[in-house]
């Protein structure tokens, strides 16, 4: 892999931070762009423009077509079986939301148990957290462990006659941790309960096969793989899909409107209500192209070496305190320095043009179980080099300097 032609597939790159070149470590959060993904959501505007599945004049088939092509690609890029088991949303917030607020409405009654993990998103708790009110439900986490893994027994033992889903993370956005998703899944059928994989952090860095990990939705961000904002995608098994009411309603889902009643859309129609993100939609198939250009093994064990070495140089950096240390461990460094708050150091280490993230990335309950407020996360792409993590290790001593640590 020739990560310097990579690196300059992304425009981003030619511009300068505080004078210095951009050293961006905060994919987590959201990768940068490459040129083509730019290009496509500029040509749709500028060449191609049309609202999807409504006319029938050229423009509207064309890019109606475009759409559906983004589906069937994203269909066979996680092995999904059928393109209608692919729903567009407006990101794996909104994906989440969606199986919650209807699994909810059909299928939990009060007393009924929903399993988290202490690693969750918000995104990833919040909307469950509703069905308590509305629903009367409870919530339970399965435990992490010292080194911040979710294990299958953590999870075997939070497990009650009660479970009716159970909802984890496929990589913590903070522990970096991958939980064991195929052998969680397994456990979950076992005892009749479905469930739904977070897997924001997992599809932009790992291999996904769906039939092969068989479990019933994942959940994806698409801004986190190479591709434009507003866009998430929900996988889910077609018998949930066509068990589970709509969402939400409006145009495009209905097949018929009557004053006395309405008859709801075939899938994938029936969850994807009013105009969607289009340009979006057709422009991540350009990431997808993007991706399996590359190969996602090739992406995975590029990651997975700079992880490696991004621990070791700051276990040398004898005020850098890695937090979690699970044996599997995605691209996420999340770290504290003795004496110097997560912000303080993000804010210097950006005069230098190293882009973190710090806070509690949207992980309030693991960092209450790890006794942290914030912490400060350096998180991986494809474009990232030693080099990028040698000039982290860098500006986190200049931070040390200027703190007199
Ligand atoms: C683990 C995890 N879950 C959920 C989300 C929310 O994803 P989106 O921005 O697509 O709604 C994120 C984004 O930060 C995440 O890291």
């Amino acid at each position: 892999m020739n990560i310097d032609n990579i690196k300059k597939q992304f425009p981003i790159f030619n511009n300068k931070v505080h004078n210095n070149d951009l050293v961006y470590l905060d994919s987590a959060n959201s990768s940068q762009k490459p040129q083509v993904v730019v290009d496509r959501i500029y040509d749709f505007y500028t060449k191609e423009f049309s609202n999807v599945g409504r006319s029938v004049h050229y423009l509207a088939v064309a890019a109606t077509n475009l759409y559906e092509n983004t589906r069937s690609m994203m269909q066979k890029y996680i092995n999904a079986k059928d393109p209608n088991e692919i729903v567009f949303t407006k990101g794996a917030t909104e994906a989440i939301n969606l199986v919650a607020n209807t699994f909810g409405q059909k299928f939990l009654e009060e007393g009924d148990e929903i399993l988290l993990t202490e690693l969750e998103h918000h995104s990833n708790y919040v909307p469950w957290h509703y069905l308590r009110k509305l629903k009367g439900i409870k919530i339970n986490f399965a435990e992490i462990n010292n080194d911040g893994e979710i294990t299958i027994e953590s999870i075997e033992k939070s497990i009650t006659p009660k479970t009716k889903m159970i909802a984890i993370t496929h990589l913590s956005n903070v522990t970096g941790a991958i939980l064991p998703i195929k052998e969680i899944t397994s456990l979950a059928h076992s005892k009749n309960i479905p469930i739904l994989i977070d897997g924001c952090q997992g599809a932009p860095h790992l291999k996904l096969d769906m039939q092969d990990i068989d479990c019933d939705f994942y959940a994806i961000s698409c801004h986190k793989m190479y591709g434009p904002t507003g866009l998430g995608v929900l996988y889910a098994k077609k018998k949930w899909l066509e068990a589970l009411p709509p969402y939400q309603g409006g145009g495009g889902m209905i097949r018929e409107v009557k004053k006395e009643g309405i008859s709801f859309g075939d899938l994938p129609n029936k969850y994807e209500a009013g105009t969607m993100a289009t340009a979006q939609v057709i422009a991540f198939g350009e990431s997808i192209k993007f991706l399996n250009q590359i190969g996602i093994e090739n992406i995975e064990k590029h990651e997975s070496e700079l992880t490696k070495y991004g621990e070791e140089v700051l276990r040398k950096n004898n005020s850098v305190k890695l937090v979690g240390n699970p044996k599997n461990k995605g691209s996420v460094l999340s770290f504290t320095l003795d004496g110097i708050h997560a912000h303080d150091i993000a804010t210097i280490l950006d005069e230098d043009g190293v882009a973190i993230r710090a806070g509690h990335h949207c992980c309030q309950i693991l960092h209450d179980k790890l006794g942290l407020t914030a912490t400060a996360r350096a998180s991986l792409g494809v474009y990232n080099t030693k080099e990028d993590l040698d000039k982290l290790n860098e500006s986190i001593n200049n931070c040390k300097k200027i703190f007199d640590r």
